[in-house]
């Protein structure tokens, strides 16, 4: 784990949590942090957008869709309302199994294996490049002829190719039963977002690993094969929100496996 750990280069699990106002980051987390910020004053609105979308949707899966299991595939380094926190809250026998492969979420993931006893989390240490790797570690905690809601929030982002991040939904899409559904957010210079475009010009030559944004045709590529929830692909502020919300540069969607 050392070797992989760099705390001279700003990585996006800290820079994220810095974002969320979180405490588990470097100062190179922050500076880079402050500069995306002033590029792009709207992200911190974004990664708390992207939170709360995670509460609804996972409220509404747990709760109204009946889903009793979670991957959750780009964890991020814990915060409040964790995955399992929200599921469980609602169902005390979800089961989520955690997937990142920064080694300070790895360091922090005892936080998230804290789950009711009449459930289960497990963490596992794994690159999305290799979903395969994913679908074998995670059939030790959930069971694969049940549905499983598949969580890829604000990961898909770092797949730079497009056919290879399709790859690797479609693969853990096919790993699961009818019935399941993918939650997916993602960042775009659409919705407003076109400012980010700089913003993320900066990151990619100023941090790890490097982001690119996808217009809402890439997106709703990842959804083929599913049928989309309403209210279909929105900015992920909007997804089942009150109504007031803005808008933020993040498309947002859950879809289920037909
Ligand atoms: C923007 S954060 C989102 C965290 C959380 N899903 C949320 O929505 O708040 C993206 C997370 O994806 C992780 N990540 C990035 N590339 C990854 C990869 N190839 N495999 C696994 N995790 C990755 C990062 O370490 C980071 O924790």
């Amino acid at each position: 784990m050392t070797a992989r750990l760099r705390t001279d280069v700003a990585h996006n699990a800290r820079v994220w949590n810095y974002w969320l106002g979180g405490k588990d980051n470097y100062p190179v987390d922050r500076a880079v942090g402050d500069h995306v910020t002033g590029l792009y004053p709207s992200i911190g609105e974004v990664a708390r957008a992207d939170r709360a979308f995670l509460g609804r949707s996972v409220t509404y899966l747990a709760g109204e869709a009946g889903i009793r299991q979670f991957l959750d595939v780009g964890t991020g380094l814990p915060t409040a309302d964790n995955t399992h926190e929200v599921a469980q809250r609602i169902a005390p026998d979800a089961r989520v199994v955690y997937v990142d492969n920064d080694p300070v979420v790895l360091a922090h993931a005892r936080a998230l294996l804290t789950g009711s006893p009449e459930g289960a989390t497990e963490y596992v240490d794994a690159d999305a490049h290799r979903p395969e790797e994913i679908v074998a570690a995670m059939t030790g905690t959930l069971d694969p002829s049940r549905p499983v809601a598949v969580m890829m929030l604000g990961i898909l982002n770092f797949v730079l190719d497009t056919d290879r991040a399709r790859t690797i939904v479609r693969t853990l899409m096919d790993a699961v039963p009818p019935g399941s559904h993918l939650v997916l957010t993602h960042p775009t210079l659409e919705l407003g977002g076109e400012g980010n475009a700089e913003a993320m010009a900066f990151w990619n030559e100023n941090a790890e690993p490097p982001i690119t944004a996808r217009s809402r045709a890439e997106f709703a590529s990842f959804l083929d094969g599913l049928e989309i929830l309403e209210p279909g692909i929105v900015s992920c502020a909007r997804w089942r929100a009150d109504g007031t919300e803005r808008a933020v540069a993040q498309f947002g969607a859950v879809a289920r496996k037909p």
